[in-house]
């Protein structure tokens, strides 16, 4: 099967299977997204009396294999707010076609969700970021080589042309750095560069990233990013740089040292997201 015979044209289906597979445990129309990468998953305790489905459950969707990734979809409520929450995702480096890694996006959209906040662990690629740096996205660089909107376009869902001027939208940026503020959590910004994985950076990549212009690096967030803004949804993304990038950390990486980052960080992400998300003009 080539990638395009399941692209565009067949999110329409899979959508609709997905679809009711949810409605048949949940009737909440969420009007937020959520996606939580790899040890942010204890975020999902802002989500109150949630309705719990695990991946498997969902048609067509795997367990999540990667550590740190529970794998469950939450739909449930962040204060008074509506919300569904990605605990753990699909990544391309499991063997998942990027149409494939997109569907948890666009069944949130389906769903009711019209903002899309992504999460991610990352490394560093700015010398300046320490372990533990939260960094807002303020755009990407797609090196992944893959997008999920290969192959005949489904007009009806949006364009073929997609315009990413601004994948990460201005105004919640503002808003996500006010509750940074607000909370007492510094804050950075910058771009970054979405790449295929599994293996880390070489020292040489890491550097090659930097002149690109990437200040944090990973494994996913771009392919969401981009079947969010063809649907249409409003994104904002935070990364939380768990390592100095390889080269620039004199001790090799490990998947361990990304996971306890994560958890000693993700208190301060949770923080700024919680009071983003209670911030959100209901109207949205
Ligand atoms: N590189 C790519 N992905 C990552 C890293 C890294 O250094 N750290 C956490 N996710």
């Amino acid at each position: 099967m080539t990638e395009h015979e399941t692209g565009p044209e067949g999110f329409a289906a899979r959508l609709a299977e997905l679809e009711a597979a949810v409605r048949a445990r949940s009737t909440l129309i969420p009007r937020l997204g959520m996606v939580l990468g790899s040890g942010l998953g204890d975020l999902a305790a802002l989500v109150r009396d949630p309705v719990v489905i695990p991946f498997p459950e969902l048609p067509g969707w795997p367990a999540a294999s990667a550590p740190g990734h529970a794998g469950r979809l939450l739909l449930g409520h962040i204060d008074d707010l509506p919300v569904a929450c990605l605990q753990g995702r699909l990544h391309m480096y499991e063997g998942l076609g990027a149409h494939q890694v997109v569907e948890p996006v666009l069944l949130m959209h389906r769903l009711g969700a019209r903002t899309l906040v992504l999460t991610n662990a990352a490394g560093g690629v700015d010398p300046s970021f320490e372990a533990g740096t939260l960094m807002l996205l303020t755009d990407h660089l797609n090196l992944t080589g893959r997008t999920p909107l290969l192959g005949p376009n489904d007009d009806a869902m949006g364009p073929r042309f997609l315009d990413l001027t601004a994948v990460y939208d201005p105004e919640l940026r503002s808003r996500v750095r006010a509750a940074a503020e607000a909370e007492g959590v510094p804050l950075a910004e910058g771009v970054y560069a979405g790449l295929l994985g599994p293996t880390y950076e070489t020292p040489a990549e890491v550097r090659m990233l930097g002149v690109l212009g990437a200040h944090a690096v990973g494994m996913s967030t771009v392919m969401e990013a981009i079947a969010a803004r063809w649907v249409g949804m409003r994104v904002v993304a935070v990364s939380l740089v768990t390592n100095k990038g390889a080269g620039i950390s004199a001790t090799p990486l490990t998947h361990d040292e990304v996971l306890e980052a994560a958890n000693v960080a993700g208190p301060r992400l949770a923080a700024v997201l919680a009071r983003s998300i209670r911030e959100l003009p209901r109207d949205a």
